[in-house]
């Protein structure tokens, strides 16, 4: 088995479901989760999915991928928006990097336009929901791959 896909969520997504259901959909994380290890299963790959709501965890976590990782899927949530610490973190993971967001933030309110994780990311998923998480496992699977061969 290769280095497992970290799939890492930020505050509040432990939420999902009962969360803002119109914005974030009605699925929870334990669905989030399950549709993570489906899609990184048939694609040989294992998934370590965590959700924290403390930024500092996130940022040890980020590290723990750079570390132990094929590669990163992060829906940083608010610390997104926020966070410069994220931002070195991941400066500094050296694997492929794939930021999801659920709702399709450019369509909501003004501050949730900016992100500190986009610069970083090979490449970005939003507005799409669960099936997003989904693309974002299988385009991390890929480019894992592809960076290891
Ligand atoms: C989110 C979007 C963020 O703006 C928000 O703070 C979240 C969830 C999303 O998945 O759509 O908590 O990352």
């Amino acid at each position: 088995m290769p280095d497992p896909i970290f799939v890492l969520n930020g505050p509040n997504l432990n939420r999902l479901g009962a969360r803002e259901p119109q914005i974030y959909g009605a699925a929870t994380l334990a669905d989030v989760r399950a549709a993570c290890e489906a899609k990184a299963s048939g694609l040989g790959y294992g998934v370590e999915f965590r959700q924290t709501n403390h930024e500092g965890e996130l940022v040890d976590w980020v590290q723990e991928a750079a570390d132990r990782a094929a590669a990163l899927v992060i829906n940083p949530a608010a610390y997104g928006h926020t966070s410069v610490a994220l931002h070195d973190a991941l400066k500094l993971v050296g694997k492929p990097i794939v930021e999801v967001h659920l709702s399709n933030v450019a369509k909501r309110e003004p501050f949730r336009r900016g992100s500190y994780v986009s610069p970083l990311a090979d490449g970005v998923i939003t507005g799409l929901g669960l099936r997003g998480y989904e693309l974002a496992v299988e385009a991390a699977c890929l480019l894992a791959r592809e960076r290891s061969s």
